[in-house]
C-alpha cells in the first residue's frame, strides 16, 4: 500500500513507488485512479510500456482507492518485463488497461486452501485478503527456490490463518514443493473445502493432482499468453475440458481437474526464440546507447 497521498496533480499511469523485491522481482505503485475504482479481487491489468512496447498482463497484487494506485509485482525475465523494470519513480507507463477478466469468487466456502508457487504469493495476496473478510478459515502455502525468495510474507500472514513454507533447497520450511504440503494437509486429514492454486503452470499442474482423487474443488488461475485481453486475439486460447476457452474473457480462473496444463505449457514456450531474440537485441542497443 502506498498510504493516502495526493498524486491528482500526476499524469495518469505515473509510477510513484518502486521497490526491488530481490535480485530479479520488482514491484510498482502506479497512480492509475479509473483502474483502482474497478478492481476486484483476481483481475489482471494490461500493460504496454512505451508506444512501441508489446502489450502483456499482469496481475493486481493490491491496491489503493483513498490515493488512486495500483501494485503489480513482477519478476524481470522476459523482454517485456525488464523492459517495465526499467521505468523510474515519475516516469510514466505509456498504456494500461483493466481491470480485466472475471473477479475470483468469493464465499465463505469454511477452509480454503492458496497454494502459491513463487511470485504467484502476488496474484494470491487480494485473493486471500477477500477469503479471509468473507470468514473463511484460510491456509496458505508458500513455495520458492530457496528463503531469501519469499516476498509479501508480511502481508500474507495478515490475511492467513496458517503459513507453511516450502524450499527447492530446503532453506526454509520442508524442502520440496508446494504439491508435498498439500499432500501433508490431506494426510493429516485436514478439512479441506477449496484449493486455489497460482503459480507456474507445471506447479498449477502438480499441484492439482493432488486434489483429484479426493474431489476437492480446485481452482487455477490460468495468466496464459495475452494480447488484447478482450476475447478478440485468441492468444490466450486455454483447454477446459475439451472445450476451447479464452482465459481473458472467460477466466482467469477455472476448476483445474478441466484444464489441459500441457497444452497450456507448449503455448507457453512457443515465444520463448522470439523473447531470447529480443532481449539480445535490447541489450545490443542499450550498449550502443552507452
Ligand atoms: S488475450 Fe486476446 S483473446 Fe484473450
Amino acid at each position: 500500500m502506498s498510504g493516502n497521498k495526493d498524486f491528482t496533480h500526476l499524469d495518469l499511469y505515473t509510477i510513484v513507488q518502486k521497490e526491488k523485491m530481490d535480485s530479479s522481482s520488482t514491484k510498482l505503485v502506479i497512480y492509475a485512479p479509473d483502474v483502482a475504482a474497478k478492481v476486484k479481487a483476481g483481475q489482471f491489468l494490461i500493460i504496454k510500456t512505451h508506444e512501441t512496447s508489446e502489450r502483456f498482463p499482469l496481475t493486481f497484487s493490491d491496491w489503493n482507492t483513498q490515493d488512486g494506485t495500483i501494485t503489480v509485482l513482477f519478476r524481470e525475465v522476459g523482454f517485456s518485463t525488464i523492459e517495465l523494470g526499467q521505468l523510474k519513480v515519475g516516469e510514466k507507463i505509456q498504456a494500461l488497461v483493466g481491470p480485466l477478466g472475471n473477479p475470483s469468487e468469493i464465499h465463505n466456502y469454511g477452509t480454503v486452501v492458496m497454494a502459491c508457487g513463487g511470485l504467484g504469493v502476488a496474484a494470491a495476496y487480494p485473493i486471500s485478503r477477500a477469503l479471509k473478510e468473507a470468514g473463511n478459515n484460510v491456509i496458505t502455502l508458500l513455495g520458492a527456490k530457496n528463503k531469501d525468495s519469499f516476498v509479501l510474507e508480511k502481508e500474507i500472514q495478515k490475511v492467513s490463518t496458517k503459513v507453511m513454507y516450502v524450499t527447492d533447497d530446503g532453506s526454509k520450511g520442508k524442502k520440496g514443493f508446494v504439491s508435498d504440503l498439500l499432500r501433508e494437509l490431506i494426510d493429516n486429514k485436514e478439512q479441506i473445502d477449496i484449493v486455489f492454486v497460482i503459480g507456474t503452470p507445471a506447479m498449477m499442474m502438480v499441484t492439482s493432482e493432488v486434489t483429484r482423487p479426493f474431489s476437492i474443488k480446485t481452482v487455477a488461475s490460468l495468466t496464459s499468453i495475452m494480447v488484447d485481453g478482450m476475447g478478440m486475439c485468441g492468444a490466450c486460447r486455454v483447454t477446459i475440458d475439451g472445450q476451447i476457452k479464452f482465459a481473458c474473457v472467460d477466466g482467469p480462473e477455472f476448476d483445474s481437474h478441466k484444464a489441459d496444463f500441457k497444452e497450456l505449457m507448449q503455448r507457453s514456450k512457443c515465444y520463448r526464440d522470439e523473447e531470447k531474440q529480443a532481449i539480445h537485441e535490447g541489450e545490443s542497443c542499450q550498449c550502443q546507447n552507452l
